[in-house]
């Protein structure tokens, strides 16, 4: 049976349309989307969405505490069977209930190689430290922050003329093929988690 998969978002949404893309392609076979979910009506992500015939839902946070609104979104997740979902630019921290809720089954694309470089800053983190290498992660979300067992990496290089704008624009390249090759890993199974480790079955 396909696994039904709602993607988060708050912004413009380039990597929901790389999952999306690649769902419809049938690079991901045992997949479908359920569902993309933004907690803002601006972003720019929803249209690329429904230009793409896939269902859209906004769950604004309309002054609600973290966890009223997460329940609000488990509640539209649950309603439509949705068995993984794949945080993809989506801006808030998520509660506890909404861990559980999926525990194991969330998860998350940052753009720096965690554990350096975690939370909203991370382009600016990398070019103020002085790193030569940066790249992505795909992790599982847990109670922490961007700490969760990673499932993939992926590195760039940073050049000295770099700008946040030039290195976000070369590891978001980067981002798009990674995001993919996990949740294919993911949908399909074919892992275990040890310890920390997400080993994947050869
Ligand atoms: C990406 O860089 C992602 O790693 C980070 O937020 C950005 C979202 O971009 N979590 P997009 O909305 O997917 O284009």
């Amino acid at each position: 049976m396909n696994k039904r998969i709602a993607i988060l978002i708050s912004g413009r949404g380039s990597n929901m349309v790389a999952l999306a893309d690649a769902i419809a392609s049938g690079a991901i076979p045992d997949a479908q989307i359920a569902l993309i979910v933004s907690d803002k009506p601006s972003a720019g992500g929803l249209q690329l969405a429904r230009d793409r015939g896939l269902k859209t839902a906004v769950v604004e946070r309309r002054g609600l505490k973290r966890e009223e609104h997460d329940r609000e979104i488990i509640a539209v997740l649950q309603s439509h069977e949705v068995d993984l979902v794949c945080l993809a630019g989506y801006m808030r921290l998520l509660s506890p209930c909404f861990i559980e809720a999926f525990r194991g089954r969330i998860l998350n694309i940052h753009p720096s190689l965690l554990p350096s470089f975690p939370g909203s800053d991370a382009h600016e983190q990398a070019l103020e430290h002085g790193v030569k290498v940066s790249g992505c992660t795909v992790h599982f979300v847990d109670d922490t922050l961007d700490r969760g067992p990673i499932i993939a990496q992926r590195s760039v290089p940073v050049l000295d003329n770099d700008t946040e704008e030039t290195l976000a624009a070369r590891i978001l390249d980067q981002e798009h093929r990674l995001y993919t090759e996990a949740l294919k890993v993911v949908v399909e199974g074919s892992y275990k988690i040890v310890g920390r480790r997400v080993i994947r079955d050869c």
